[in-house]
Formats: C-alpha cells, structure tokens, sequence
C-alpha cells in the first residue's frame, strides 16, 4: 500500500487508542514490528486554543517513524486551523477521525456524528486535503447503525475528495466496541475504490490477520485492543504472515524485560510521577498469563517510584525462575515414575 511517498506491504499497524497510543507506547510497538502508528486522537479545538493536553499529544520522535497524527473536531475551519498545526510537528500523514463513537465526542458533531452527515465527512476531508502538503487519510466505521451502512458509497466520495488511504473500524457507531466485527464490508468497498483501505476490528491473533488479507483483499491490518494485551503481536503476525508458522510466545524474562523499557520510556516522554500512574494500565497485559501474576500486579500498581517496581519486577523474575525450575524437576520424577 502507498500513502504519499510511503510504501508498506501487508501492513500491521497500530490502531490510535485515547490514553494508550502515547509516544512509549508507539514506540514499544515499533520496535515489536508495527509499521505505521497513530498517535491518540487529538482535539482540534484544543489544539487551536493552545491546550496543553492537546499539544503534548503532537510530540513524535524518529525512531517510531512512520506515524501518523489524528485529529478530530465537528467545525470544519477549526479542523483546517488544527490540519496546519499538527503539520507542523511532521508526522508522515495526517488522520481525520469519523468514526469515534462516545457521547461527548459525537455530541460535538465530530467522529462517528459525521457518518450522519456524509456531505460534511467529504467536506471536512476536502478542506483538510486542500490544506496540508501531507498526505491526508480517514479512520471511520460502516455507518451510523445497521440500518444506515453507507461505507461503499462514503468511501468513493472520500477517494474522490482526495484522501489518500481509508481505514474501516467494521463496526456501526450503534455498536461501540460491542459485537464482531463484520469484515465482508471491506472486499465491498475493495471493489469500489483504487485507494488502499485498511481494515480494523477484532484482529487478536495472526490467524484473523492472514484471514482479514485472504478474505477482503484488504491492503493493511490495523490492531488495537489485541496490542494493549500484548504488544508482542505485531511481530507474531508479521512472522505467520511471512512463514505461515507461529513463533514461539515471548518468554517472561523478555515480557518483563519489555515491560521494563516501556516504563523506562513513559518515564523520559511524560515525567516522572505521570509516567508511573499512566502505565498501570499495561502491567495486566505484560503479566497474563505467568504463575502469580495477579499477585505481582496487585503489588506493582500501588508503587510510585521507579526503583520499587522494578525490584519487584526482579523477585517475580527469580521467583518466577524457581517455579519453572521445581516444575521441569517434578515432570522429570513423574518421567522415571
Ligand atoms: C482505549 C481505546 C481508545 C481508543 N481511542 C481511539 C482514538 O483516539 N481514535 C480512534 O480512531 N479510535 C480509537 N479507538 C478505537 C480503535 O482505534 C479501534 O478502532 C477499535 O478498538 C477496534 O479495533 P480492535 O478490535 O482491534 O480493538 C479506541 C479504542 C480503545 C479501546
């Protein structure tokens, strides 16, 4: 797929995820194999107020490269205002986001609202695309709710506004995140339009990756909530995709090891103590699974200080360790039993 000079083949990208997709968590992701991010959506009319929530979120660093920057709003000259600030922070490509589906979002006219009023979606996406040198792409969902799916012919008006590529969260706003994605809609559209189109929802495991490819002819992948549990899929994906054979899962050395960097990082990028509080988030993700592990979360999102979490992260890697070792020692006796 081609999104301006950007070429990227079979596609895994990181799905833009409000208070998620910061840039330790792009960053993470990049280095486990994702090939475009997205930043967390960012208000327009905060980013022409100067709100510094807003402007924080337009922080990108090269190494998580390509990434992209979504913005939202419901007015179409703030939108415009917002285009030409986020450009500013050279991203490799601007987002339009039509397809967030809560109240206070929608109340404004913007994200999903939008697919209640398609005229406005390919207005605002014109506006943007006449605005900004960069190329311009829009993240929506199949339409307001099952009764109204406009997805085909939405996403023709919007190729022809000038969009450069689309990604289809295959859900209706009726549904928020709740019940299957429904991704025939994506071959539908594949047949009505020449831009590359990037389908979204329910991507957990690399089988639905190398199913979304085979049975929608869609150009790019995109994951987010399977990414939050664990980050490590991007790499697991690319691998099947490439051999058709699963690799093996991360060890938990290499977990906590991750887990460790990731701290590390939402450290430098946000400060110290709103490093730590925001990361709790992903201690469940990193420690599925491992003996224990609700023990040692439970412990590790009451610490504040950097040193504490990571001592604990070191007795759970030994303890950890031990039980690996008295479980090889006790299949070894019941092996000679
Ligand atoms: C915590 C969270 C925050 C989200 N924030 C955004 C956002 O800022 N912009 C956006 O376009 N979609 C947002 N989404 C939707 C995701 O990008 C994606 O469309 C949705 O989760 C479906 O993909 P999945 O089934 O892989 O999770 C968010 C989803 C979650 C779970």
């Amino acid at each position: 797929m081609k999104i301006g000079p950007l070429t990227v083949e079979q596609g895994v990208l990181l799905a833009p995820m409000e208070d998620v997709t910061d840039p330790a968590f792009r960053l993470i992701c990049k280095r486990l194999g994702a090939d475009i991010v997205y930043t967390e959506f960012i208000s327009s009319e905060g980013l022409i107020r100067d709100a510094r929530r807003s402007l924080d979120k337009l922080l990108i660093t090269d190494e998580e490269r390509p990434v992209a920057i979504q913005i939202f709003g419901g007015h179409i000259p703030t939108m415009v205002e917002a285009a030409v600030l986020a450009e500013q922070a050279a991203p490799d490509f601007l987002d339009i986001n039509c397809g967030c589906w809560v109240k206070n979002v929608v109340a404004r006219n913007a994200g999903a609202a939008l697919l209640k009023d398609p005229p406005q979606m390919v207005a605002m996406a014109k506006a943007l695309v006449e605005a900004v040198d960069l190329p311009v792409t829009l993240k929506t969902r199949l339409g307001w709710d099952k009764n109204s799916i406009v997805i085909v012919e939405l996403a023709q008006r919007l190729e022809d506004a000038g969009i450069a590529a689309l990604c289809i969260h295959c859900r209706t706003r009726e549904m928020g995140h709740n019940g299957d994605a429904n991704w025939e809609w994506i071959s539908k559209v594949k047949a009505a339009v020449s831009m590359p189109v990037i389908l979204n929802g329910d991507i957990k495991t690399p089988e639905d990756a190398r199913r979304a490819f085979e049975e929608t002819g869609c150009d790019a992948v995109m994951v987010g909530r399977g990414a939050i549990s664990n980050p490590f899929i991007f790499r697991q994906i690319k691998s099947y995709l490439s051999s058709g054979v699963h690799e093996e899962p991360p060890s938990a050395e290499e977990r906590i090891e991750t887990l460790i960097d990731h701290l590390r990082l939402s450290l430098e990028l946000k400060g110290y103590q709103r490093g730590i509080r925001e990361f709790r988030k992903f201690y469940s993700g990193y420690l599925k699974g491992l003996h224990c592990a609700s023990t040692a979360r439970g412990d590790l999102v009451h610490y504040d200080s950097f040193d504490a979490i990571e001592e604990r992260l070191r007795q759970f890697q030994v303890f950890l360790a031990a039980y690996e070792h008295e479980q090889q020692a006790r299949e070894s006796v019941l092996a000679m039993a």
